[in-house]
Order: structure tokens, then sequence, then C-alpha cells
């Protein structure tokens, strides 16, 4: 089995370990979050009645706790996260078509993923490189001055153009 098959199916006693390993910690919560998301790609909204009892709480703090943090997540992402930039400086530069076109490569809309796991599609306010604008971070890659032709070029190989 594959390590995508592995994560679209979290190992509910594999997440029971992972508790058990944080049951005697002061601050548990984070740490046994973040570690059961780096496993299984995100938080299974099936393990938070599990860990709340662990740790007695109600699952609406862990929820709450889930919510709060961006860096934690609910439902499966891809393996590289594509943002594109929405703030002022990338905008009036053409950032609205570049990511019409990243939508139209990737066939998803902001906050899907495609159907094969390989990406998720995200706008952030600023990247904090606005004289590269129009900017697209594709996992830890930034791509300044983004136009029509480099967002085909980025997307060619899932196309099959390479
Ligand atoms: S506005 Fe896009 S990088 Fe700052």
């Amino acid at each position: 089995m594959g390590k995508r098959e592995e994560r679209a199916r979290p190992d509910p006693a594999r997440i029971g370990e992972i508790i058990a390993q944080y049951r005697d910690e002061k601050w548990p919560l984070i740490p046994v979050l973040q570690k059961i998301q780096d496993e299984c790609g995100y938080v299974p909204p099936e393990s938070i009645g599990s860990i709340a009892e662990a740790f007695d709480l109600f699952p609406s703090q862990v929820q709450g706790v889930i919510s709060f943090y961006e860096h934690l997540y609910t439902v499966p992402r891809g393996k590289k996260i594509v943002r594109v930039c929405r703030g002022t400086a990338c905008h009036v530069r053409g950032g609205k078509t570049v990511l019409k076109l990243v939508k139209q490569n990737l066939g998803v809309e902001e906050g899907q993923t495609t159907p094969d796991m390989e990406y998720t599609l995200e706008t952030v306010a600023c990247i904090g490189v606005c004289a590269l604008a129009p900017n697209i971070v594709i996992g830890k890659e930034t791509h300044g001055h983004m136009n029509p032709k480099k967002v085909s070029q980025l997307f060619a190989r899932r196309r099959g153009e390479e």
C-alpha cells in the first residue's frame, strides 16, 4: 500500500498509540494533534472524540484548537500546496488572471484538492515578496513575475506535455 493510500485511511489503532505517547505530557494537545497530522496528513475528524477523552476535554475544545491553528487540518490535503497571492500588489499586476489559470490547470477551486491528492489550491493575503508580483508558491518554492505563459510552463508536466 502506497503512502498516499495509507494517509487516506487513518488507522485508529495507530492514532491510539500516538495519544498514549502523549498522555503524561504537561501540554499534550498541540503536539499530539501535530503528530497525528504528520502521520495521517490531517487530523481525522473521527479521532477528535478519542483525543478529547484522553485529555479530559470536550470534543468542541479539541475542534476549537484545530480551527485556531492554521497549520492544522481536518481534511486530507495534497502533497503540494499551491498558494496564489491575492494581495494588492499581486492583484494589480494580474493576480486574478494567474489564479484563474492555476484553477484551470489544476481543475479545482480555492480550498480544493486535486483528485490524485497531488495539489491543494489556496490563496493568501500577501506572500511578502510584492516586488516580484504577481506571485505564487508551490510547496516551498516561490515563483514571481507570473504570467499566463509561466503558469502554463509550471503545470506542463501535469498536463503530460513534458
Ligand atoms: S501582494 Fe503578493 S506578495 Fe505581497
